[in-house]
Formats: C-alpha cells, sequence, structure tokens
C-alpha cells in the first residue's frame, strides 16, 4: 500500500487526477471505477478542468459507478445518478452509453447486480478505482462486517452512515436505508485503486485501514490485500498514522519514471 500525504485536499486532489490522466494516457479506452460523496468533488473539478485545457479525452472511457441508493428516482438531487452528472459527466466527452451506474429502481435487484457483475467483466474489468472511505471504514456502501469477498449487492446502511449522508437529503430520516453497492471482491479485482480521504473525521478510519488488522469490521483495510493500491490523504486524514515520517519518505524518493 503507497501512503500520499499532501498538505490539502487540493493538492491531494491533483495527485489523483495525475494518477487517473496517467491511466489514460496509457490506456484511452480504460475503464474507471468511480465514487460519490463530498471527497472526489474536487477530483473531478480537477479532471473537468484538465478536460476543458486540452489534456484529458474520455470519448473511449467506461465508468462503473460504485453505488446508488434503492428506491430514489435518477432526477431525485442526493441521487448518485445526479451527483455524478452534476460534478463530471455533463463536463467531460465521455460517451453516454459507456456510463454504468447501478439502478437503484431495479425491480429484479440480484438480477440487475449480477448483470452490473456481467458487464464490467464484458468491459475488460475495472482498470483504475476511486474510492472514499466512510468514517467507519466501508468503501462502496460495503458496511462494517460486510463479506471481505462480496459481489455487487444491496446492503442496509448503518445509523452512522444514514446520519453522515443526511446534509444531501434535509434530515437523516429521509436517507434510505437500502443501497445498491458494488462488493468488495469487485472492488479488489480492479487493477489498481485509489482511496482519497480528507479531513479528521477520517483520520481513525485511515490509520486502521493502513496500519491496522485486516478485517470486515474496518472493510477499507482489505486494500492491505491489494497488489497496487494507493492512499492519498491531506494532513488531518494522516493524522493518526504512525509511520508518516516513512511514507513522507518513499514519495520523496520516488523516482521520477516511478512516480505514478
Ligand atoms: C460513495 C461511496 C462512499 C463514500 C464514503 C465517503 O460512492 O462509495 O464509500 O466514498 O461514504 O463519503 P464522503 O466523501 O462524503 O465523506
Amino acid at each position: 500500500m503507497e501512503v500520499i500525504i499532501q498538505p490539502d485536499p487540493q493538492a491531494a486532489s491533483a495527485v489523483a487526477a495525475r494518477i487517473i490522466s496517467h491511466t489514460l494516457r496509457d490506456k484511452p479506452n480504460a475503464v474507471l471505477g468511480l465514487a460519490t460523496g463530498s471527497t472526489p468533488i474536487l477530483l473531478y473539478n480537477e479532471l473537468v478542468r484538465m478536460h476543458r485545457a486540452g489534456y484529458l479525452d474520455f470519448s473511449q472511457v467506461t465508468t462503473f459507478n460504485l453505488d446508488e441508493y434503492v428506491g430514489l428516482q435518477p432526477a431525485h438531487p442526493a441521487s448518485y445518478y445526479s451527483f455524478m452528472f452534476e460534478h463530471l459527466f455533463n463536463h467531460i466527452n465521455v460517451k453516454r452509453e459507456n456510463i454504468n451506474i447501478p439502478n437503484g429502481l431495479a425491480d429484479d435487484i440480484p438480477g440487475h447486480c449480477r448483470a452490473y457483475e456481467e458487464r464490467i467483466k464484458a468491459c475488460g474489468g475495472i482498470d483504475l478505482q476511486i474510492l472514499g472511505v466512510g468514517t467507519e471504514g466501508h468503501i462502496g456502501f460495503n458496511e462494517p462486517t460486510s463479506s471481505l469477498g462480496s459481489r455487487t449487492r444491496s446492503k442496509t446502511l448503518t445509523p452512522r452512515t444514514r446520519f453522515d449522508n443526511a446534509p444531501y437529503f434535509g434530515s437523516e430520516s429521509k436517507v434510505p436505508r437500502h443501497v445498491i453497492t458494488m462488493g468488495i471482491g469487485t472492488i479488489m479485482e480492479a487493477r489498481t485503486v485509489v482511496l482519497i480521504a480528507y479531513g479528521s473525521s477520517k483520520a481513525n478510519a485511515i490509520a486502521q485501514t493502513v496500519e491496522g488488522p485486516v478485517s470486515s469490521m474496518m472493510p477499507a483495510s482489505i486494500l492491505q490485500m491489494h497488489p497496487v493500491a494507493k492512499v492519498i490523504t491531506d494532513e488531518a486524514a494522516a493524522s493518526q498514522l504512525r509511520n508518516t515520517s516513512y511514507y513522507r519518505w518513499v514519495y520523496e524518493q520516488k523516482p521520477e519514471w516511478q512516480q505514478f
């Protein structure tokens, strides 16, 4: 696991954007796994900026989002469908038919989840998966005690996640109880995984993810088993890590050719 600590969310998002741009330079038809929530907004702003400046072309890219709420209309302002179009898809040249977001209104949710997995496989698998992390360590909406081998399926949110996401809905009681999420097994098959986390509310999750035991109680800790996992944080999210001087030293020593 590579830990990259940056002074602030802006700088950390710029590093994550550079990783995406290197991926697209090497493979213009890459398959990107995308996250929603407050964390990736700066990253998406940066991707839009790079696209507008002519540095990034998404015309051959395929995307798969991690998750969606069950029962929300795509047009609902708090749906992840709305989020993705507002923050990214409306501003880049990705083809509509190459965008995949779980359908929280599917009649047959297990069938829809199986089809989502099949589509990821048919597209050749995910090259680069962007992740945020919940305060209790979820990735996607794989809450603590989720199977570390799980596949795309519906999950029930924890009270803490519904509390954390209440601002998007106006009140906690309006936050849906169920979601569709890629599984941990699905996420672990991505060729590269980049987890971004900002702010002191993520400090415990980051410390446990990077330096704690691998445990389904802290789902993000499974990334210790991933061959190419990068964790990019600001100073606040890194504040409970023990080995920070080593992580900083490794990053400074990286030869240019190995940067990302
Ligand atoms: C969203 C997702 C979640 C979020 C996590 C952090 O697609 O998969 O795991 O990344 O809940 O959310 P924020 O960024 O709002 O703190």
